[in-house]
């Protein structure tokens, strides 16, 4: 099916109960439903949104349009957990409607005030001509999860200089004053972050300026700009669209990057000492990664598992896009270590040699830089081949239905230097993600078997690579 414009923003009255009801239906009864991955209950699933710490849980909403796994008229559909594995599905969250998001909610983020959460995100209104306005929202939660949407934007379009493209607002609370950050696009279209502050989350909101991350712009747009507070170190999160191969090689369409730096300087709106572009995940499917920065010097991330201007093969299902785990993050030099968020879903022991694997399970490898082997984990039709040798570990979905992002590659590399590795692949019905060295190196991304039985793992008689498996637990 082709969708109009007119029909991606379609309001939902438009839809009966039924229709939802059925859409509800597929996805839960897809093949490639995850057992343990956070996906939509219908339609599509992009940004992960208002990541908060409260009252001891994690809240989080994903960006949802119910309808089909198009980038329709968006809403934040909620959730709940309070160890960062078990999610509940706790029901709708920001709605789409007039005057300032008409054409739908867009990213945001949250913050705790005492047992209340404060929302900040933006809401998209679409012109007869084709224009966008942008305008900066803000939200309260109580306790009880009643929503309660300020009547007045926190901030009205954008500043001088730059275009609508201005979205995305992270908002932190630094030494008793509020920040946000958005992404922003310059009239000249190049991408950069603005920094604004207030004396209380209600604002008013004033300017301050662009951020100083070490680079004046970067692409033409700067989506989902986050820091994160990690061991000392201040990490800027964000994805460059557009952004120049030769500033920082990525391999899909955009990338997910980050910046460590020693801190940030508010008052100059500085990151001091920043390091090197590095890229998230090198897999085939991460953006937008939103962080929660709470509690105490802890943070959290959780990204989308999928790609703006993408196409995947749920969509004949009418779904599309899932999450990472949340991974918990820590610095080391200027580089971040992501270790996935999984202890309570490992269940037990399960043989991998001439033994069939379960799609929802997890791998462990252990190798010396020096071996030169391919193991494959699939059946007679479909495989992941996990390539091992000089050069770092490599992942081929070559072997399986992924996405027609296909154009981009169909394999992606972590590299390595000499020595010992390890490795952890956690396998779901249509994701998987390699975590290397206890998270120094990260790659997921998505794969849609048709038939995931009678996969086994192969490897040469004589292998160097050690395995060992575990049975993970369903929580959808
Ligand atoms: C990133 C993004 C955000 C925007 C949202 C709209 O994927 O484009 O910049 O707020 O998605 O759905």
């Amino acid at each position: 099916k082709t969708w109009t414009t007119k029909q991606r923003y379609a309001t939902y009255d438009t839809y009966s109960k039924k229709e939802l009801d059925r859409l509800q239906k597929l996805q839960r009864d897809s093949k490639w439903h995850l057992a343990y991955h956070l996906q939509p209950k219908s339609g599509l699933m992009n940004d992960p949104n208002g990541f908060t710490y409260i009252n001891g849980e994690w809240r989080l909403a994903y960006q949802n349009f119910p309808f089909g796994p198009v980038h329709g008229l968006k809403s934040w559909e909620n959730l709940v957990s309070n160890d960062l594995q078990n999610w509940r599905y706790i029901g709708s969250g920001l709605q789409p409607h007039a005057p300032y998001s008409m054409q739908g909610v867009y990213s945001g983020s949250g913050l705790a005030q005492g047992e209340r959460q404060f929302l900040m995100y933006t809401g998209n209104v679409r012109t007869e001509d084709g224009g966008r306005i942008s305008t900066q929202l803000g939200a309260w939660v109580e306790p009880d999860g009643e929503l309660h949407e300020l009547s007045q934007p926190l901030i009205s379009g954008q500043p001088n200089g730059y275009t609508a493209h201005f979205r995305d607002p992270q908002i932190l609370e630094r030494d008793g004053r509020y920040y946000a950050i958005l992404g922003a696009q310059r009239e000249d279209k190049r991408g950069t972050i603005l920094v604004y502050s207030a004396e209380r989350p209600e604002g008013p909101w004033q300017l301050d300026g662009p951020l100083d991350f070490g680079f004046d712009s970067l692409g033409y747009m700067i989506e989902c700009p986050n820091l994160a507070f990690v061991d000392g170190s201040v990490v800027l999160i964000f994805c460059p669209q557009g952004l120049d191969q030769s500033v920082c090689a990525y391999d899909n369409i955009y990338p997910n990057m980050y910046i460590v730096a020693d801190d940030i300087d508010w008052a100059s709106r500085k990151l001091v000492n920043p390091g090197p572009l590095h890229n998230l995940d090198v897999g085939f499917d991460c953006y937008a990664a939103q962080v929660v920065n709470e509690p105490n010097d802890h943070a959290h991330l959780i990204s989308w598992m999928g790609l703006p201007d993408t196409t995947y093969a749920s969509d004949e299902e009418d779904w599309q896009g899932c999450y990472s785990l949340a991974r918990e993050l820590h610095v080391i030099g200027k580089r971040l270590k992501q270790l996935p968020m999984m202890d309570s879903l490992i269940g037990a022991q399960m043989p991998v040699a001439n033994a069939t694997i379960d799609l929802v399970s997890v791998l462990h490898f252990e190798w010396q830089i020096g071996v030169d082997e391919t193991l494959v984990v699939g059946n007679s039709k479909e495989q992941l081949r996990l390539k091992f040798n000089d050069t770092g570990v490599t992942v081929d979905r070559s072997g399986v239905a992924s996405s027609n992002a296909d154009d981009f590659g169909k394999t992606r590399s972590v590299p390595l230097v000499a020595g010992k590795h390890s490795a952890d692949l956690y396998l779901d019905r249509s994701c998987f993600e390699l975590y290397v060295d206890d998270g120094a190196g990260v790659l997921s991304g998505r794969y849609f078997p048709e038939d995931a039985t009678n996969w086994t793992l192969k490897q040469a008689a004589d292998t160097q690579v050690a395995v060992t498996g575990h049975k993970t637990k369903s929580i959808f």
